[in-house]
């Protein structure tokens, strides 16, 4: 028995057709729907490589059924930059060397996305560690990777407190 589904990835609608209520959401977005940058690794919620958002949460999609997320908004490491532009977390692991084969990065991306958004990461490093214990790195990055989860929460604050600045500049303005 098929059924349908309809998902919102990366901001475009994708209504699916699952012809199995077992697939998960890992095995629709690399294998059905080609967004292979989600990595698959332990296949069984141990590593992180799978990681993306749901709604603006992080999940391991390869323990996330398809079937459950009808209507769901699914962010994967392709909806993150902007045409050309890096998103500020993308960017600081480049600047802080947080890879090295590559492999979990994308997992790690999407955690440190995710982490940020939940605002309670704070600046301590061995709070960040804990918060991204569950992605794993084979190669051991994991200093290259603090240091970008910190830096870019800096640049992302930044960029609100310049953006709430100018809307209360505009306001102060047309207020005149
Ligand atoms: Fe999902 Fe390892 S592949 S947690
Ligand atoms: Fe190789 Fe993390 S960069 S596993």
């Amino acid at each position: 028995m098929s059924f349908s589904i309809s998902l919102t990835i990366n901001g475009q609608s994708r209504p699916v057709i699952l012809d199995d209520p077992r697939v998960t959401l890992l095995d629709l977005l690399r294998e059905r729907l080609h967004l292979t940058g989600t990595k698959k690794g332990c296949d069984r919620g141990q590593c992180g490589a799978c990681t993306v958002l749901i709604d603006g949460r992080r999940i391991n999609s390869c323990l996330t059924l398809a079937a459950s997320l009808d209507g769901a908004e699914v962010t994967t490491i392709e909806g993150l930059a902007e045409s050309e532009m890096l998103h500020p977390v993308q960017a600081a692991f480049i600047a802080h060397d947080g890879f090295q084969c590559g492999y979990c990065t994308p997992g790690q991306i999407m955690s440190a996305v995710g982490l940020i958004a939940e605002g309670q990461a704070g600046d301590d490093p061995e709070r960040i560690r804990e918060l991204m214990s569950g992605n794993i790195c084979r190669c051991g990055a994991y200093q290259g990777i603090t240091e970008a989860v910190l830096e870019a929460q800096r640049t992302l604050a930044e960029r609100e407190g310049s953006t709430a600045r100018k809307g209360t500049t505009r306001k102060g303005r047309d207020a005149a």
